[in-house]
């Protein structure tokens, strides 16, 4: 296999400016992609296409016009895009509470970024996938399997919207995926998820670690690359073994 399967291919990755999909970013500008990071956090997000030799482009993934503008300067910079990672999500430093007891404004701006934020980027990118065809990879979450109140019914929605837009695209040879990882050690996970219930959850997997970002971006590559190219609607856990469906 060539270490470089994205050569002159141009993917978007959401939420690049840390943790998860900015693992993403490097691994795909490794291999060769013209890599787009697209987050609200500008300063993270800049230093991050710097490094890497990609493109910013400030986005809130929740806006129509912000979406439509990240396509277009994608399509400016580098023509037609061939990927688009929908990762961003709010998750570090979200508000831990219940469904029947979240406050509706936030429970709405939370729906519009974490589940409405991956189709509003994907309704402005998929025109811009002319090269014959496009990968899109959403981010989900074990959440979306185990009870997680409106974080995990976002992601309920995330693997439905990939299921459901799999089929709308697939005539157009734009395949739609969806990883679900569990437990992963990011910032936004120190920060936002209880230490002990974090090691209780680690305690708890088959293969008893934390996972890293690292650990996803095989997958996320593999789904993106051509040797994926009969898989679309689909949902992998990359999970050290938490979710074992039967
Ligand atoms: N860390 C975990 O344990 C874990 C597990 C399963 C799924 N996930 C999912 O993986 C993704 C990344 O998680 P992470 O741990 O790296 O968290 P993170 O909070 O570091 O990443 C989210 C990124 O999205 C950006 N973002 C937030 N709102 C945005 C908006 N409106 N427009 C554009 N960008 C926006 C943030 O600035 C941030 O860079 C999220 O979708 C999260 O739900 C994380």
């Amino acid at each position: 296999m060539s270490s470089k399967r994205f050569e002159n291919k141009t993917i978007i990755v959401t939420g690049a400016a840390g943790g998860i999909g900015e693992a993403y970013a490097r691994a795909l500008a490794a291999e060769g992609a013209n890599v787009v990071v697209a987050d609200l956090a500008d300063e993270k997000g800049k230093q991050v296409a710097a490094d890497i030799g990609g493109l910013y482009v400030s986005t809130d993934v929740a806006d129509e016009d912000s979406a439509k503008a990240l396509a277009a300067a994608t399509a400016d910079a580098y023509g037609s895009i061939d990927g688009l990672v929908n990762n961003a999500a709010i998750y570090g430093g979200m508000k831990l509470d219940f469904l029947i007891t979240v406050p509706w404004d936030y429970y709405k701006k939370f729906m519009s970024v974490n589940l409405d934020g991956a189709l509003n980027v994907t309704r402005a990118v998929y025109r811009h996938m002319t090269n014959g065809g496009g990968a899109i990879v959403n981010q989900s979450s074990t959440a979306a399997w185990l009870y997680s109140g409106f974080y995990g019914l976002a992601k309920v929605g995330v693997n439905g919207l990939t299921q459901q837009l799999a089929t709308e695209l697939g005539g157009q040879n734009i395949r739609v995926n969806a990883i679900a990882p569990g437990p992963i050690d990011t910032e936004a996970t120190r920060t936002t998820t209880p230490k002990e219930m974090v090691a209780d959850i680690v305690n708890r997997l088959p293969l008893k670690r934390f996972g890293t970002p690292e650990d996803l971006v095989g997958m996320c590559l593999f789904l993106l690359s051509d040797e994926a190219g009969w898989i679309t609607g689909q949902i992998f856990n990359v999970d050290g073994g938490q979710v074992i469906r039967s």
